[in-house]
């Protein structure tokens, strides 16, 4: 999953949408999901249906609570969203500044866990999130792919908001933690194994649980098509 390296064609449904606007593609993941900026302000996502008609509404309901974007439409293998203030953490202006990016992820998941209601949430666990996991240390409302590229943040390098919530659910808050900090070393790999974690988990306000930390990588490693 990275910005497309080679020309991406347009679908149909997003040169409708666009009626004329200028269309990038900007994100092309590793199902070959492919994410087009429209006109500089909306986004169109296309790709498996299945796993965008699970995002749609939980875009809708989070947003009544924090930072996510707002869905503008939808339809089968395809959702539009607005523009969400804010620079991936993984935008090459950070490529330098990893402490920056990982003190927005971690500030960013505290804000999500502590402002999603767990008792209202309709959504089960995360897919990947094994139904034997570890009693929670903390049951919150976890974004489910906590990976860098999905926060963003502002000029200044503070959290601005989550994007790609179609794995939202409850479960421990260090299912959410654990993948966060592991995709630090995918995306910043200058620091070493490990090497930004500290900031994340200090930016979070927790003290790294090695065991769970360990657990719900393993869940995580064992889910997913490839490391990215
Ligand atoms: N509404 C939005 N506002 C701002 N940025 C967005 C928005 N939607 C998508 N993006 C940008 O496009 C990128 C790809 O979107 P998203 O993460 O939802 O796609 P994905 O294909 O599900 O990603 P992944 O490869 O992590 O599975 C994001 O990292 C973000 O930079
Ligand atoms: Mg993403």
């Amino acid at each position: 999953m990275s910005a497309p390296t080679e020309p991406v064609p347009t679908p149909a449904v997003v040169i409708r949408i666009a009626a004329g606007r200028p269309v990038r593609a900007v994100w092309v993941n590793e199902l070959g999901g492919v994410t087009f900026e429209v006109g500089g302000t909306e986004f169109v996502k296309v790709g498996d249906a299945h796993l965008l008609a699970a995002e749609e509404p939980r875009l809708r309901w989070a947003r009544r609570y924090t930072l996510v974007p707002e869905v503008l439409a939808a339809g089968p293998g395809w959702l539009h969203t607005a523009r969400l203030p804010g620079y991936s953490a993984v935008d090459p202006r950070w490529a330098d500044d990893p402490q920056t990016a990982a003190r927005a992820i971690g500030t960013g998941l505290r804000r999500l866990h502590d402002a999603l209601p767990v008792a209202d949430c309709p959504f089960g666990r995360p897919s990947w999130v094994p139904a034997d996991a570890p009693p929670a240390d903390r049951p919150v409302v976890c974004h489910g792919d906590p990976c860098s590229p999905n926060t963003l943040l502002d000029d200044d390098g503070a959290f601005s908001g989550h994007v790609d919530l179609g794995d939202l659910g409850v479960a421990d808050r260090w299912a959410d933690l654990a993948v966060a900090t592991m995709s630090l070393d995918w995306n910043f790999p200058t620091g070493g194994p490990g090497g930004f974690q500290e900031i994340l988990l200090d930016a979070y306000g927790a003290a790294a649980d090695v065991d769970r930390i360990a657990f719900y990588r393993r869940a995580w490693d064992g889910d997913q098509p490839a490391a990215g």
